[in-house]
């Protein structure tokens, strides 16, 4: 978990919960559990989803070059959606991150190849929400396939990690994506005025949310 450095507020927080600060990176103070701290991930290895044969797993490294083939022959498809570099690198952080409860990242499977990607851009402690990011493999679109992996992974924030609210950002001209969230139950949040910059422009993004209507306070 990183925090601003200034956020003093937020920072002692994490401090007496136990949390330690083990350095600062471009202005963020990055933290780890205390030893004492029992920790275990909340976010489980495998999701099983309503389609039969498709499930979400959390990464492992050999999935290195097959998230690469995946990522460099959708590169058009997703535009700037998923990086290439450093897959290793990608996956070994997706790895800590989960086991330190900061993040998690699945690869969509179906039939035991992976077809898209889900995963938690950024986690909102103070707040319990979170930002969600997918991808699916352009020959694998138009089956219903990330609709049901959404879902799984709505479960997934908010049962097993107790997130109350999931964000998620599109391009206003992203329509599958768009009639994907509706048809999953996403509301339509409002407009992000310009807030990616490509093509030489700053882009419109539709903010669409899910709220955890069951959501409880941990004591
Ligand atoms: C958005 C994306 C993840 C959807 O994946 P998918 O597996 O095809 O999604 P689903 O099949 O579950 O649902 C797509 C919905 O969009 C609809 N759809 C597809 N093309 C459409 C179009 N051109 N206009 C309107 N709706 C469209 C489908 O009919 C389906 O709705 P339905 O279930 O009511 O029929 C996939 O297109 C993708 O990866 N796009 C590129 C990367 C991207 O945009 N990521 C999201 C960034 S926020």
């Amino acid at each position: 978990m990183n925090v601003d450095k200034n956020d003093l507020q937020t920072r002692l927080k994490l401090i007496r919960k136990g949390f330690r600060e083990i350095g600062l990176i471009d202005g963020w103070m990055v933290y780890e559990p205390g030893p004492k701290d029992e920790l275990v991930s909340k976010f489980p290895v495998e999701v099983a989803t309503r389609i039969d044969g498709l499930k979400l797993r959390q990464y492992r490294l050999g999935d290195a070059a097959e998230l690469t083939a995946m990522s460099e022959r959708n590169a058009e498809f997703w535009g700037s959606g998923f990086q290439t570099q450093d897959m290793v690198e990608r996956i070994k952080r997706a790895i800590i991150s989960s086991a330190k409860n900061e993040r998690a990242d699945y690869a969509v499977e179906f039939e035991g190849v992976i077809v898209g990607a889900i995963g938690i851009n950024f986690i909102h402690d103070y707040t319990k929400s979170a930002s969600v990011g997918y991808s699916m493999d352009k020959a694998y679109t138009g089956r219903g396939f990330m609709s049901a992996a959404l879902l799984a992974f709505d479960t997934v924030c908010f049962d097993a990690f107790g997130l109350h609210k999931i964000n998620i950002e599109t391009a206003t001209d992203n329509e599958p994506s768009i009639a994907m969230l509706e048809n999953c139950g996403y509301k339509y949040k409002g407009i992000d005025r310009e807030m990616f910059y490509y093509d030489d422009k700053w882009n419109d993004y539709i903010e669409f949310t899910k709220i955890n209507k069951n959501w409880k306070e941990e004591k």
